[in-house]
């Protein structure tokens, strides 16, 4: 996509979570579930709960893919315009706006919801054309009884949440003890709601985490008025705006196979000879003042013939295989205080043993 790079300096108070995920990264990674496990969505209903109307590249991904997945119901819902509280402009869907359940009242202040579990226009396929949708009672607030009522009905959730209420949302899905499948941000990773389930292995990393593919990171698309402070930002030919987003991801509790693929290491002696960080060639690696640990500062270097405990960056995450690893703990060390070497602080480090 030919796009032109703009630089934004215009930055607004605003929760920034009107992202929309694009449909070749939907695709992408559920397919890496779909190769871990052919099955893993058979006769399942998933629920897509801040899923815009009929535009959302997760609706129709799992709408146009219905009968290979083997699905039994998918069913979206969406929020209210009014409740959203961003500055954009409101566009009325085309389908919604062409249907004789339109109501003017309504489409501005209430959730709908889009169900599929039936080849409803009888054309031999279950499809898009199947959608079924009607306005919620409420806004479509992921957290009112009505949208509840459809989590619990659901064996998987997936979506790309609203960012500024990711806590939430994940404990949302872990009250409810339901396969998930979401977009978040790598703070998340930090939060004391994620961490323990990381530790516990009841939560992990998806299949692409800040990741770059084709020299890019995850890159969404925004609403044409957004203002916000970006250092990437793109507008493409038809006009859309679209921002790449170092730092997301997907969180999971669905396995896939990049999860059991062992990290190739160096050993000790090699590293401290051949590492290509300066830091670690030449210079070994240092301890902790606070927990009987060394600090290696990054993945690539973590020595292949180390049995005790080591601290790594929080990048670790997106190369565990808990085969090889085990996590001990998180952050902290024995005094409560944030892991430090000679005095310095030193950002979210992960304490790792090998198996
Ligand atoms: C990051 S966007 C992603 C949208 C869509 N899932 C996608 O990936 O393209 C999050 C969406 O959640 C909606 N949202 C915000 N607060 C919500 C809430 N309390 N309940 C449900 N949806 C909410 C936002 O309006 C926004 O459309």
């Amino acid at each position: 996509m030919p796009r032109n790079k703009v630089t934004l300096d215009n930055a607004q108070k605003s929760k920034n979570d009107e992202f929309f995920t694009q449909y070749e990264d939907v695709e992408r990674e559920i397919n890496a579930y779909i190769d871990y496990d052919a099955n893993v969505f058979k006769d399942k209903t998933i629920l897509c709960p801040c899923d815009d109307d009929f535009e959302s590249s997760f609706t129709r991904y799992f709408a146009q893919n219905f009968e290979k997945l083997g699905l039994k119901k998918l069913i979206c819902t969406s929020y209210a315009y009014e409740s959203k509280g961003e500055d954009f402009e409101y566009r009325i869907p085309k389908n919604e706006l062409n249907s004789p359940k339109y109501d003017a009242s309504k489409t501005r202040t209430h959730g709908k919801v889009l169900i599929i579990d039936r080849d409803k226009n009888h054309s031999g396929r279950i499809d898009i054309n199947d959608i079924d949708w009607n306005y919620l009672e409420k806004d479509g607030d992921f957290r009112s009884d009505e949208v509840i009522k459809l989590r619990n009905e659901a064996d998987f959730i997936i979506t790309n949440p609203p960012f500024s209420l990711f806590r939430q949302f994940i404990m949302w899905i872990i009250e409810a003890q339901k396969k998930f499948i979401i977009l978040g941000n790598q703070n998340a990773i930090t939060y004391k709601e994620v961490y323990p389930l990381i530790k516990e292995n009841k939560i992990w990393l998806g299949c692409r985490f800040n990741e770059r593919v084709n020299g890019k990171n995850l890159t969404y698309r925004v609403p044409n008025t957004y203002k916000m402070k970006a250092s990437e930002l793109y507008v493409a030919k038809n006009g859309e705006k679209y921002i790449t987003v170092p730092g997301t991801g997907w969180f999971t509790n669905v396995d896939h196979g990049k999860r059991h693929q062992p990290l190739s290491l160096m050993t000790e002696a090699d590293n401290i000879k051949f590492s290509k960080h300066k830091e670690v060639k030449g210079q070994g690696y240092k301890k902790y003042d606070n927990y009987d640990a060394i600090d290696i500062p990054f993945v690539d270097a973590i020595p292949s013939d180390y049995f005790g405990y080591m601290g790594v960056p929080i990048t670790f995450l997106g190369k565990y295989c808990p085969e090889q690893f085990e996590i001990i703990t998180f952050r902290k060390g024995n005094d409560g205080k944030d892991l430090s070497i000679n005095g310095k602080t030193m950002y979210f480090r992960i304490i790792i043993r090998k198996k």
